[in-house]
C-alpha cells in the first residue's frame, strides 16, 4: 500500500514481524533488573501497535517468548509470563477500542491454564475486529511449529482424509499456526543481533530483513519509518526477473 508518510510517498509493507531484543541490555544500562526492561518492552509493544497501524501496516507479529526462553532464570520467566498474563487479561477493551484483532501463535500445551484461558478469551473477544491484526508468538519455535504441522498432516494421511499429492506448499502453510496470516514482508530485529532465532523460518522465505542496533524499548515510530524506508530501497523479485 502506498502512503504519504511525513511528506514522503512510501510503499508500506502489509505484514511486519519483529524479533523484540535488547530489553535486558536496556535495563542493565539503567542499573535495573532485567524484568524492568521487559516491562518497558511490553509498553513499547503496545505503543508500536498504534504507531504501526497508523503507518498503514495491516499485520504485526512479535516474538514475545520462544520455546528456548524457558532456559532463563525462574525469576525472569515468571516476570515475562506475568507481563503476558496482564497484557492478555487487560487488553480486551483497548483492543476493541482500536478495532484490533489479537492472535497468539505457538505451542499452548506448556502454558499455565489461566494463560491459555486468557488467550482464548482475547482471541474470541477481538475476532470481529477489522483493524490491525496483532499476533503474539508465545512459546513459539519455528521448527516446533513445523513439527506440529507435519504430525497433523501425517495423521490426516494415515486416517485417509488427505492424499500425499495434497501436500502442496499452500497445504503446509495452512497447517501452520500462521494459517490465517500472509507471510511477513519485512522482518525487523532490534539490538544489533543478526539472527533469525527460529522465528517464522517457513514464512520469511521471501521477507526483507532490517537489523538495527536500537534496543527494543527505545524503538519508536521514527524507527519504523526508517525500516519502511529501507524496505522501499529493496527490489523484491521473489527469485524472478523484473
Ligand atoms: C528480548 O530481550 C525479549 C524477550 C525474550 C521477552 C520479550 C517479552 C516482552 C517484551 C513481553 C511482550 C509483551 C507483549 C505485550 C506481547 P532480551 O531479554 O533477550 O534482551 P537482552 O538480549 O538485552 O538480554
Amino acid at each position: 500500500m502506498e502512503k504519504n508518510i511525513d511528506g514522503e510517498i512510501l510503499n508500506v509493507p502489509r505484514h511486519v514481524a519483529v524479533i523484540l531484543d535488547g530489553n535486558g541490555r536496556w535495563a542493565k544500562k539503567r542499573l535495573m533488573p532485567r524484568n524492568y526492561g521487559h516491562k518497558a518492552g511490553a509498553q513499547a509493544v503496545e505503543q508500536a501497535c498504534e504507531d504501526i497501524y497508523n503507518l498503514g501496516v495491516q499485520y504485526f507479529t512479535v516474538y514475545a517468548f520462544s520455546t528456548e526462553n524457558w532456559k532463563r532464570s525462574v525469576e525472569e520467566v515468571t516476570g515475562i509470563m506475568n507481563l503476558l498474563r496482564n497484557y492478555l487479561v487487560n487488553s480486551i477493551e483497548r483492543s476493541n477500542k482500536n478495532n484490533m484483532r489479537v492472535r497468539v501463535i505457538g505451542d499452548r500445551t506448556a502454558l499455565a491454564l489461566d494463560i491459555v484461558d486468557a488467550i482464548r478469551k482475547l482471541e474470541d473477544a477481538t475476532k470481529q475486529n477489522t483493524g490491525l491484526n496483532f499476533t503474539i508468538a508465545l512459546n513459539y519455535g519455528g521448527r516446533d511449529e513445523l513439527r506440529r504441522a507435519m504430525t497433523a498432516i501425517a495423521k490426516e494421511v494415515k486416517e485417509g482424509s488427505a492424499e500425499l499429492t495434497d501436500i502442496t506448499e499452500d497445504f503446509i502453510s495452512a497447517h501452520l499456526d500462521t494459517a490465517e496470516l500472509p507471510d511477513p514482508d519485512l522482518l525487523i530485529r532490534t539490538s544489533g543481533e543478526e539472527r533469525i532465532s527460529n522465528f517464522l523460518p517457513w514464512q520469511i522465505a521471501y521477507s526483507e530483513f532490517y537489523f538495527t542496533p536500537v534496543l527494543w524499548p527505545d524503538f519508536k515510530r521514527a524507527d519504523f519509518v526508517e525500516a519502511i524506508r529501507y524496505y522501499n530501497k529493496r527490489d523484491r523479485r521473489y527469485g524472478g526477473v523484473k
